[in-house]
C-alpha cells in the first residue's frame, strides 16, 4: 500500500520508516528542499538513535522516498497522514496553519477512497475544519481519522515500534479497518474510538504526564522548606502501586517541543469552552516561573550572588538523547545569568551552538568540547542534562582546591554527601 507522510520531523519520519519496515511504499513530503535532497541520500538533519540507520536501510530497500512535490507523493496514496507542526502561538492557542496548507496542497492529489490521518497533536473538531478545507477543493470521495502519536523525543524509533497502545480515532468502519490493519504487526493495543477522544487523549496524556512533574516539583518546594529530602518521600510513595515511582523526576521542569505547548494548549481549548482557570493554565504557570524561581533562592545563598561568576553549564538539550533545543532549560538559565552579570562556558555532548544567537554571540558566553574543560576554573558549575556523559564524570577529580566551587545538581543525580565532602557547596532539588 502506499502511504504519503507529510512532515518529516520526528513524528513524520520515525513514521515513515516503521511503516516502510511494514512491507509499505512510503513517500515523505516536506517543504524544505535542503531536508528533502539530504534524505535521499540518507542524511537525516536531527539527532534521533537508530533513525539513520532505518531511513538507509529503507532507501535502500526501495520502500522510502522523499519529494517536494505534492502531485508525485499525493499520487496513488491509499493513506495520506499530516504530521506536520502544531506550534503555540503567542496566546497558548494552537497554529493548525502547516495543518491547513498541507491539506490544501494535497487536495487536488487525493481520490474515491484516500483516507486522510491528521497524526499532529490538533484540538478537537480539527477534523470538521479539514473536512471544509479538503470540500472546498476537491470532489473526490476521501475518508478522515485521526490518529495521536505517543512517541518520545531519544527513543522515537523503539517506541513507534513497541507501543503501549495505538489510538485511532474515525468515525467510519472502512477507515477504522484499514487503520487498524496496518498498526496490526506493532502487536499493541488497538483503542477504536471517535476523532474528538483521540484528539483529546493526546492532549489528555501529555496534561498528566506534564502535572505528575509539576506535582513532583511542588512537593520538592515544600521538601526544601521543610527540611525533608524529595529523593527519600519518592522513593516512599512510589512503591504505592497506584502512584509508582516512574516519571517523577524532579527539576527546573519540564521542557522539550510537546509539553509546554500542548499544556498551553489544553488550556486555551479548555478556555475557550467556557472552564477558565483549570488546571492546565496553573500547570503552565508553575512550570515556567519554575527555572528562575530556583536560581534567584540560590543566589541568595552564594557569596556575591552571581555578579562576576564563571559558570560551567552543562547540557544545551532539553534532555539527553537528543540535539533538540526546544524550551531547553539551558535557553532560559543563560540568558537569566548573562543578565545577572555571571560568565558562561557550556558544554553538550551533542548540542554544537547554543540555539540562541544573542546568547552564542554574547562576549561572556564560550562552548567548549569537553567537561574538562568547562570545569577547569569555573566558580559554579550546573548539570543541566542527565546526560550520561555528565553523569558519570568525576567532578571530585577536578575540584578547584584553592575555590569555594558551587555545584548545582539540576536533576538530582549526584551524591550531596560526596560532592560536599568534596568540598563543593551543593545545591540539589528538593533536599
Ligand atoms: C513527550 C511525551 O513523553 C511523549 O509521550 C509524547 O508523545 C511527546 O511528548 C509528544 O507529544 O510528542 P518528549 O517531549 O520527547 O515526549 O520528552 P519526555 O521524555 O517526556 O520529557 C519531557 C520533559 O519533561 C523534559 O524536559 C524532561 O526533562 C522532563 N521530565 C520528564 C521531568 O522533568 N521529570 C520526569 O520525571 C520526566
Amino acid at each position: 500500500m502506499k502511504i504519503t507522510i507529510i512532515g518529516t520531523g520526528f513524528v513524520g519520519l520515525t513514521s515513515a520508516v516503521v511503516y516502510a519496515s511494514f512491507g509499505h511504499e512510503i513517500c515523505g513530503i516536506d517543504i524544505d528542499q535542503r531536508k528533502i535532497d539530504l534524505l535521499n541520500q540518507g542524511v537525516v538533519t536531527f539527532y534521533e538513535p537508530k533513525l539513520t540507520e532505518m531511513v538507509q536501510d529503507e532507501l535502500e530497500r526501495g520502500k522510502l522516498s522523499f519529494t517536494t512535490d505534492y502531485k508525485e507523493g499525493v499520487s496513488g496514496a491509499k493513506i495520506v497522514m499530516v504530521c506536520v507542526g502544531t506550534p503555540s502561538r503567542e496566546d497558548g492557542s494552537v497554529d493548525t496553519a502547516y495543518i491547513e496548507a498541507s491539506l490544501r496542497e494535497m487536495a487536488k492529489y487525493i481520490t474515491d477512497g484516500t483516507i486522510v490521518v491528521i497524526k499532529s497533536t490538533v484540538p478537537p473538531g480539527t477534523l470538521d475544519l479539514a473536512d471544509q478545507i479538503l470540500k472546498s477543493e476537491t470532489k473526490a470521495k476521501y475518508s478522515l481519522a485521526s490518529l495521536p502519536e505517543f512517541l518520545k523525543e531519544g527513543t522515537a524509533v523503539d517506541d513507534t515500534l513497541y507501543p503501549d497502545r495505538t489510538v485511532i480515532g474515525a468515525d467510519d468502519d472502512e477507515t477504522m479497518e484499514v487503520l487498524a490493519e496496518l498498526h496490526k504487526p506493532l502487536k499493541a493495543p488497538i483503542v477504536k474510538i471517535s476523532p474528538r477522544s483521540a484528539q483529546l487523549a493526546k492532549y489528555a496524556a501529555n496534561n498528566y504526564l506534564a502535572s505528575r512533574i509539576v506535582f513532583v516539583n511542588e512537593i520538592a518546594n515544600v521538601c526544601e522548606k521543610a527540611g525533608a529530602n524529595i529523593d527519600e518521600v519518592v522513593e516512599a510513595i512510589g512503591y504505592e502501586k497506584r502512584i509508582g515511582k516512574h516519571y517523577w523526576y524532579p527539576g527546573l521542569g519540564y521542557g522539550g517541543s510537546c509539553f509546554p505547548k500542548d499544556v498551553k494548549g489544553l488550556a486555551n481549548i479548555a478556555d475557550g469552552l467556557g472552564l477558565e482557570g483549570n488546571l492546565f493554565a496553573k500547570l503552565d504557570e508553575l512550570n515556567s516561573e519554575r527555572p528562575v524561581q530556583i536560581f534567584e533562592r540560590i543566589k541568595k545563598e552564594i557569596e556575591g550572588g552571581w555578579q562576576g561568576k564563571k559558570v560551567a553549564m552543562l547540557g544545551l538539550s532539553f534532555k539527553p538523547g537528543t540535539d533538540d533545543q526546544r524550551v531547553a532549560p539551558a535557553l532560559i538559565v543563560a540568558p537569566y545569568l548573562l543578565a545577572e552579570g555571571a560568565s558562561i562556558i557550556s558544554y553538550d555532548p551533542m548540542v554544537k551552538r547554543i540555539a540562541d544567537e544573542k546568547i552564542a554571540e554574547s562576549l561572556r558566553y564560550n562552548q567548549v568540547e569537553t567537561i574538562e574543560e568547562a570545569v577547569a576554573d569555573a566558580d559554579v558549575i550546573i548539570a543541566l542534562i542527565e546526560w550520561s556523559q555528565i553523569v558519570g564524570f568525576n567532578f571530585k577529580a577536578t575540584k578547584v582546591k584553592e575555590k569555594q566551587q558551587v555545584f548545582i545538581d539540576a536533576r538530582n543525580q549526584f551524591d550531596k554527601a560526596e560532592l560536599t565532602k568534596a568540598g563543593y557547596q551543593y545545591f540539589g532539588i528538593g533536599k
